[in-house]
């Protein structure tokens, strides 16, 4: 019988439900019998809102400490009763951050493998991300956000006394969850579903990503490149057609540049989806053009013919004076993808990015040669729609731009919060 149990293992904000979820299904759309079994979801079940105080956490608490076992202890024997029928891979979800933790689930599910599977996430600005969203959990609602921030950090302060990377596990796989990437691995041969997970791992998972291109500027009429300059009314009436056309659609996440541009193309789509969450980076600012910042493209040809001639040659490779290249831009639009697809999970998402921006973003998802990258084709009334999982690749490019759609009224995207 090659059945198998896979254990979560990681310190809260490091992606283990998402990870779960996406063995999970990646595994059932495989024909796989598999399940989750969450020890927070019992936990919530039996205790609901005594458990949610960080001092149950405390590794010095004895009740908090035999309520955490019963837990564990329950969440196995539930996953062991469905093993011993049609289950064939049981994925534990819980933090199982200590080696004792460990130990005893390798004793106790003594009837098939178990798979340790670390996520880590060093990345800072996720981290706080994930521990805001967690604020935001129907557990908290008593809560004001502060204390409830304050409550979560204090569980983790908590989980970080007790927790043990795996080395001395027999079968493990630990992986940087914002990067899909196997850090180490001691891997599992005997199990036909190890080569499966593995997959699932280190693949690119976005169930529904929109990239769009801000809406016409002043500075796209005139041929001048970088700045921050506001749209026009023509990019006003791009950003309105965008917005409708995505009514309707589901859309949780909302990344964009810190650029004005950006920001006014993703207001009106913003006033149709205000639950979505936004965030601006960095990573998503237009390539910066150095000392040609502001410049008409004619301007630069006549004036400083070298950095033309020089572009031209090799456009990819070549930087401005005192700005960036294509190639240098791929490290921080990696960057920014990375964050965003990580911080959306597997819920749909929208980039409003730049033309330069777009290039790279899609070169990554379809490894384009560097050499065509800056002349890929980014239209301001059409979208790319990405659905990439294991069993999914679709790529397409939808224009949304109605004939002379009229812009409503001004919209600018308020206070928008600056990352990184
Ligand atoms: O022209 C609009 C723009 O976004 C500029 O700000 C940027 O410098 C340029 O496109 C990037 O495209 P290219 O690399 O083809 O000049």
């Amino acid at each position: 019988m090659h059945k198998l149990y896979v254990a979560m293992v990681g310190l809260p904000g490091r992606g283990k439900s998402t990870m779960a979820r996406r063995i999970r299904d990646g595994l059932l759309a495989e024909g796989i019998a598999a399940r989750i079994f969450n020890n927070g979801d019992v936990r919530r079940q039996l205790l609901g809102s005594e458990s949610t105080e960080p001092d149950f956490y405390n590794p010095d608490n004895s009740f908090g400490r035999q309520a955490r076992e019963l837990i564990c202890r329950r969440n196995l024997e539930e996953a062991q009763t469905w093993m011993a029928g049609e289950g064939e891979v049981a994925i534990l979800d819980a933090t199982n951050a200590s080696r004792a933790r460990r130990q005893f689930i390798e004793a106790t599910l003594k009837d098939h493998p178990v798979l340790f599977l670390e996520c880590v996430n060093e990345d800072p600005l996720l981290l706080n991300a994930c521990i805001r969203r967690k604020a935001d959990l129907p557990e908290y609602a008593a809560y004001s956000r502060e204390e409830a921030l304050a409550s979560f950090m204090k569980r983790i302060e908590y989980y970080e006394t007790i927790y043990d990377p795996l080395s001395d596990e027999q079968y493990w796989m630990c992986v940087d969850s914002t990067a899909n990437r196997v850090l180490a691995e001691h891997p599992c041969e005997s199990s036909p579903f190890y080569a499966a997970i593995r997959e699932i791992v280190v693949s690119v998972w976005t169930p529904c990503l929109y990239l769009a291109r801000h809406g016409q500027t002043e500075f796209n009429v005139q041929g001048r490149i970088g700045g921050d300059p506001p749209l026009t009314a023509r990019g006003r009436a791009q950003a309105l057609a965008l917005a409708r056309h995505m009514e309707g659609k589901p859309i949780d996440w909302v990344f964009t540049s810190t650029r004005m541009r950006a920001h006014e193309t993703a207001a009106p789509l913003l006033e149709r989806h205000p639950e979505a969450h936004v965030m601006a980076l960095r990573e998503f600012d237009e390539i910066w053009a150095g000392d040609c910042e502001n410049m008409l493209y004619s301007e630069i040809r006549e004036k400083m013919p070298e950095v033309t001639a020089a572009r031209n040659a090799d456009k990819y490779s070549y930087a401005y004076p005192n700005g960036e290249s294509y190639a240098i831009l791929r490290e921080r639009v990696q960057r920014g993808l990375r964050r965003a697809l990580f911080l959306a999970g597997d819920q749909p998402l929208l980039i409003l990015g730049h033309q330069a921006i777009n290039r790279v973003l899609i070169s990554l998802f379809l490894r384009q040669r560097t050499e065509d990258v800056p002349y890929i084709h980014i239209p301001q009334n059409q979208y790319f729609h990405i659905a990439l999982t294991p069993h999914r690749k679709l790529f397409e490019r939808v224009p949304y731009e109605g004939i002379g759609a009229p812009a409503d009224k001004d919209t600018a995207l308020k206070d928008p919060q600056i990352y990184a």
